[in-house]
């Protein structure tokens, strides 16, 4: 249901609180088609309809011509929900992977040529008799198989020689698909985990087969959205025809645009990537096979350097204990409900924690750097969870609560929802999996 038809002359709460009442939070009826969500499945992805919903309550308190930003991108799943309301969009990421995704995600959407180059490049395959392997790293034979080798280089090699940049990152990212699905690595986790020897010879993969599968039906969901764009005048020469950017970025030192936003919406990590959910690791066999020439030229690291690079370059991903120790009274005091819960624990508890501070005030230096880049009576949209560790809750709601307050910017609306959709990391030691988050809506008064 249009959830505007509903309440059109009525105030921004009251639309809010029908969302709440009424609106698919949770997102039941959420579609895997929508808004090219199955490109690529990218850890703890948000769901579109959610944030549909909020960005429909939010239009008419928004300028024309509003900007929104995600800063923790990830695959970019809000922001295609903002381009649906014909928002302008910017987004960043430390993961060169979600860099790539999102950037084939919002401008790939000429599917006529897509099929034209998907046809010329499934023959080019076909005829590539070559059974040479292009590319080498520590543990290739271990994460895939010689054949998987050999076909993953036809891809590769045949994907090098399109002209049109757009098309290569699209079909880079469903080589990424397919690696996720065909390497050894098993699918059940985000971190890296080989799958048992038997496994690994009995299963028949082909990751050519695959590759076409997948490349037809991301064109016909790539039509849907179009379509749906296309309804509402939002493209031209198949181009999205507001603002929109993507870039790497790391967002605890710098936002990598100049523009100045109307609507921040996100779902920030929930604390530091190794112990919650290892962005970096899941996307680290892909951008071995991925041309670097393809990849955003802004990445100031080597992310291929170990399987944990991209998570120790994250939020909260390198501790330093000097650090912490002179700063942690300073951030207790900032921040109350991290006091609270820090001042509750038992004595010898308290260095297990040494991540999570870290976590905290890697975000609280990230908060900064994001508002300098919001206008003054922007909207701030965050989507989080207080996960757990070592069995106990962390109480990130509250503190991202007191963060924006010691900024000025204060809660408006504070809604929870229950985690149906949003591929969670299942299997984590330190951490239970969450079964509620919370939508908490801000703005300066
Ligand atoms: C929960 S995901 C983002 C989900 C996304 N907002 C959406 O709508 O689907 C969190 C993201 O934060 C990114 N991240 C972690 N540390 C970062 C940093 N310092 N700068 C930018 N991105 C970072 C991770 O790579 C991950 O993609």
């Amino acid at each position: 249901m249009n959830a505007h038809t509903t309440y059109q002359q009525s105030d921004l709460m009251s639309r809010l609180k029908w969302v709440q009442e009424h609106g698919d939070l949770n997102g039941a009826t959420a579609k895997r088609a929508d808004n090219l969500h199955r490109l690529f499945l990218y850890p703890a992805m948000m769901v579109p309809i959610t944030q549909s919903l909020i960005i429909e309550a939010l239009l008419e308190e928004l300028p024309d011509n509003a900007l929104a930003i995600d800063p923790y991108m990830g695959s970019a799943t809000s922001l295609m929900s903002c381009m649906e309301y014909g928002l302008g969009v910017f987004g960043q990421d430390i993961n060169p992977l979600a860099v790539l995704i999102a950037q084939a995600k919002i401008s790939s959407f000429n599917t006529e040529l897509i099929t034209d180059s998907l046809n010329e490049l499934m023959l080019c395959i076909k005829k590539d008799i070559s059974n040479s392997v292009n590319i080498n790293f520590p543990g290739i034979d271990k994460w895939f198989t010689k054949q998987v080798q050999i076909d993953l280089s036809k891809i590769r090699r045949n994907i090098q020689n399109i002209k049109n940049k757009d098309i290569r990152k699209l079909f880079w990212v469903i080589m990424s698909e397919v690696i996720r699905i065909d390497s050894n690595d098993r699918t059940s986790t985000f971190k890296l985990h080989q799958r048992a020897d038997e496994d690994i010879s009995k299963r028949i993969v082909d990751v050519i087969g695959d590759f076409e599968i997948l490349c037809k039906r991301a064109i016909l969901d790539i039509n849907l959205f179009r379509d749906k764009l296309d309804e509402r005048q939002l493209i031209k020469n198949n181009i999205y025809i507001k603002p929109h950017s993507i870039c790497w970025g790391n967002t605890a030192e710098k936002i990598n645009s100049d523009l100045k936003f109307d609507l921040l919406i996100s779902s920030p990590p929930y604390g530091d990537n190794l112990t919650t959910v290892t962005y970096g690791q899941h996307s680290y066999l892909q951008l071995q096979w991925i041309d670097p020439m393809d990849l955003d030229y802004l990445i100031d690291y080597d992310y291929l350097k170990s399987t944990q690079e991209i998570d120790r370059q994250s939020l909260g991903g390198r501790i330093n204990s000097k650090q912490i120790a002179i700063s942690l009274s300073e951030t207790l005091n900032n921040i109350p409900s991290l006091k609270a819960f820090y001042d509750s624990l038992p004595d010898t508890e308290r260095p297990l924690y040494n991540k999570t501070i870290s976590f905290i005030q890697d975000f609280e230096r990230s908060l900064s750097v994001i508002i300098r880049s919001m206008k003054d009576k922007a909207f701030y949209v965050w989507t989080i969870g207080n996960r757990n560790v070592n069995k106990r809750e962390i109480p990130n709601d509250k503190i991202l609560i007191d963060l924006m307050r010691n900024n000025g910017i204060e809660l408006i609306f504070n809604v929870e929802r229950d985690i149906l959709n949003k591929k969670q990391s299942k299997r984590n030691r330190s951490s239970k999996t969450m079964e509620k988050e919370r939508i908490l809506i801000f703005q300066r008064r």
